[in-house]
């Protein structure tokens, strides 16, 4: 691969990195939401999906997907090059993330996680490795104030839907079933300006839940919350992850069965309303969160974890070997 960095990260060195996000995401259609986060330098992405074109310009390929990972990365380089930069952020960095698990990424602050991210998200072109990453995929940064744009809670989770050509009562019950699904059922008329930041970070986790994600790259959501609404976007996101594994194990025995039928109408639905149509229409598929933290309390949360140093997994395993592994750094765990 190219090791001259792309226009895509020079535009990086000199753009609010919204910006360039939004520009550079192939998979991503503009909007209005993307016009609002190109003016604010920490405002949130439009809720990208992962395509097969955002894959391939990350250089993803499913061929090099793990087995049972819905996310992985191999060996990826990354280096910001230009206007005096010269600096190389992810080295022969490597992550297997399983299917259906919570997976927190600890690290000290400007070792590469939110670039990792961004690589994940086909934000960013790494110079060298390869990525997997199940499709579709929704990001959600940390900054709750920049999350959520639209003036209820409802007209800000249905704001993804809005590139889809679905009609309003699809759009009405995956608004509901998002908001079911983070807990906030009964706030859907509410105006966002009177929300917490805990309640924020669920709205914005609901609109990525909106377009099906098979994979959620959430980047320390809690970082600007009081301890309670941390624990409320913990468990929301563990919620989604648990309860995502048992309605695939529940539609086991009749998936199929159904199989065949719902390929018919996932296809259907991507030719009509698009691939939010097709993802409702598929058989349900196990959620897969990655989760980038600097709580070492956040752990107990966790299914599997991975430390990264100097841009590159220094270690993965359970919370309890990241624990053993966090004390021998001289770390209190
Ligand atoms: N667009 C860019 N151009 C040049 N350097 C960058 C760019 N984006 C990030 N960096 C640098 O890359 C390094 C890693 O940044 P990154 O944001 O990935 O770290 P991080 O682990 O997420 O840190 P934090 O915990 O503070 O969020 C930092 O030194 C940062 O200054
Ligand atoms: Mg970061």
């Amino acid at each position: 691969m190219a090791s001259r960095c792309s226009p895509t990260l020079r535009q990086a060195q000199r753009q609010p990195a919204q910006a360039q996000q939004a520009a550079a995401h192939p998979g991503c259609r503009s909007s209005a939401r993307a016009a609002s986060a190109a003016r604010q330098p920490a405002a949130r992405a439009p809720r990208c999906r992962q395509s097969a074109a955002a894959a391939a310009a990350a250089g993803s390929s499913s061929s090099s997907a793990l087995d049972g990972a819905a996310i992985s990365v191999s060996g990826v380089d990354l280096t910001f090059k230009g206007r005096g930069i010269n600096k190389q952020v992810l080295n022969t960095a490597s992550l297997a993330v399983p299917r259906g698990s919570f997976h927190m990424l600890l690290g000290a602050n400007g070792c590469g996680k939110s670039t990792l991210l961004r690589v994940l998200a086909g934000l960013f072109r790494p110079d060298a490795g390869a990525v997997h990453v199940d499709a579709p995929c929704g990001f959600v940064f940390q900054n709750p104030d920049h999350q959520v744009v639209m003036p209820t809670v409802a007209a800000d989770v249905a704001f993804g839907l809005g590139r889809y050509r679905l009609s309003p009562e699809a759009v009405h019950a995956a608004v509901a079933h998002s908001l079911a699904q983070v807990g906030l059922s009964e706030f859907s008329e509410r105006p966002t300006s009177s929300l917490s930041g805990g309640q924020k970070q669920r709205v914005a986790i609901a609109g990525a839940l909106a377009e099906c994600p098979r994979v959620l790259l959430l980047d320390e959501l809690t970082t600007f919350l009081d301890y309670e609404d941390q624990e409320n976007v913990l468990q929301c996101v563990r919620r989604i992850v648990d309860g995502s594994r048992r309605q695939q194990a529940a539609d086991a025995p009749a998936q199929q069965a159904a199989a065949a039928l719902a390929a018919a109408a996932a296809a259907a639905a991507a030719r009509d309303a698009g691939p939010a149509a097709a993802a409702v229409a598929a058989p349900a598929a196990p959620v897969t969160a990655l989760w980038v933290t600097h709580r070492l309390e956040e752990l107990e949360y966790a299914d599997s974890v991975s430390y990264m140093e100097g841009g590159r997994i220094a270690f993965s395993g359970s919370p309890a070997e990241m624990r053993q592994y966090m004390r021998r750094l001289g770390a209190v765990v």
